[in-house]
């Protein structure tokens, strides 16, 4: 198949073009900057430079794809999260590159769009699991983007057209996000937020690569994408095994935790996210757990 692929040069997007250049597809991966190019190109996929927000550009390059998949995102890393404007880029990406790319994508006779989504948007729901059927904990207005990003992928699987959208769990591995993580267990700072009996869903970026993949063989829907949950607790201390220290990573004391807002407050959360649609819709499978040894290097 050809497939465009929009954020080709950020953490999920370099691992979904080598995963479907891997697996046969023709790969076209969408930067805005020329520095980007050999970054798509060293992944096995064409580059072609377009702008996100302007869906007569992105309708040029999504000509001729048969799929558009989106993992566009903007994350800020660790507590930079809590600096003002700190979510801006982001919420720009979801609210009107995501919604320019489904219209560009109609527009340009594209049959399916993968639409990268996330489990944060569930509510806490303690030890018990959580599964698609499950309704989104979205009302403050900070989860308005994500939300209109979802409707933009709904309205887009009409007219014979079809539109996956995936939740993925946390993700682990080389990203910025996890080595600022390891750093800080290194190092003895706090680093982790909620409680050590609450659950997380993870999953590593290969993983995360091999699902867009997947996503190919889906019918339109929603589904949930991780690994088998495990306790916050657990993953500390998975973290200080990877880190290569004794000393599990440590959480934040409650009194910061009260005042992280509502972008952190989601890492909060205990979310025991099951994924039994996806995989049992796909056959994909996790491949790297986070008590795989070595899983910041791969
Ligand atoms: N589910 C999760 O847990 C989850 C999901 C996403 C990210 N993250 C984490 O967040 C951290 C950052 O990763 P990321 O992928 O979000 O960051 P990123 O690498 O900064 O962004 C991804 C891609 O989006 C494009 N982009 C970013 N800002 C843009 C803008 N303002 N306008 C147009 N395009 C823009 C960039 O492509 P060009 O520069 O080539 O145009 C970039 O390569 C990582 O540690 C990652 O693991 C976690």
């Amino acid at each position: 198949m050809r497939i465009a692929v929009t954020g080709a040069t950020g953490v999920l997007g370099q691992e979904a073009v080598e995963a479907l250049v891997a697996a046969g597809h023709e790969v076209t991966g969408i930067t805005r900057r020329d520095s980007g190019v050999p970054i798509v190109e060293g992944r096995g996929g064409a580059a072609v430079v377009a702008d996100v927000f302007d869906a007569t550009d992105l309708a040029r390059a999504f000509r001729g794809h048969d799929v558009v998949i989106n993992t566009l995102a903007h994350v800020p890393v660790g507590m930079a999260g809590l600096r003002p404007l700190a979510w801006r880029e982001d919420d720009r990406l979801h609210l009107e590159a995501s919604i320019a790319i489904a219209k560009a994508a109609a527009d340009a006779g594209v049959r399916k769009l993968i639409q990268e989504s996330s489990v944060f948007l569930y509510p806490d729901n303690g030890t018990d699991w959580i599964t698609e059927d499950q309704p989104l904990s979205v009302r403050n207005q900070a989860f308005r983007p994500r939300v209109r990003e979802m409707r933009a992928a709904v309205d887009f699987a009409t007219s014979g057209r079809s539109a996956v959208v995936l939740r993925l769990g946390q993700l682990f591995g080389r990203d910025p996000q996890t080595t600022h993580a390891l750093k800080a267990t290194r190092e003895g700072d706090p680093i982790l937020l909620g409680k050590p009996e609450n659950y997380i869903t993870l999953l590593h970026h290969t993983d995360a690569g091999l699902a867009f993949v997947a996503a190919l063989r889906a019918d339109s829907g929603f589904y949930n994408v991780g690994g088998e949950p495990i306790t916050r607790g657990r993953w500390a201390k998975d973290l200080a095994m990877e880190a290569g220290v004794e000393t599990p990573a440590k959480f934040y004391p409650e009194i910061t935790q009260a005042i992280v807002g509502t972008r952190l407050e989601v890492q909060r959360r205990s979310l025991r996210v099951s994924s039994v649609r996806f995989m049992s819709e796909t056959g994909w499978r996790p491949t790297v757990g986070p008590s795989t040894k070595g899983w910041s290097r791969r």
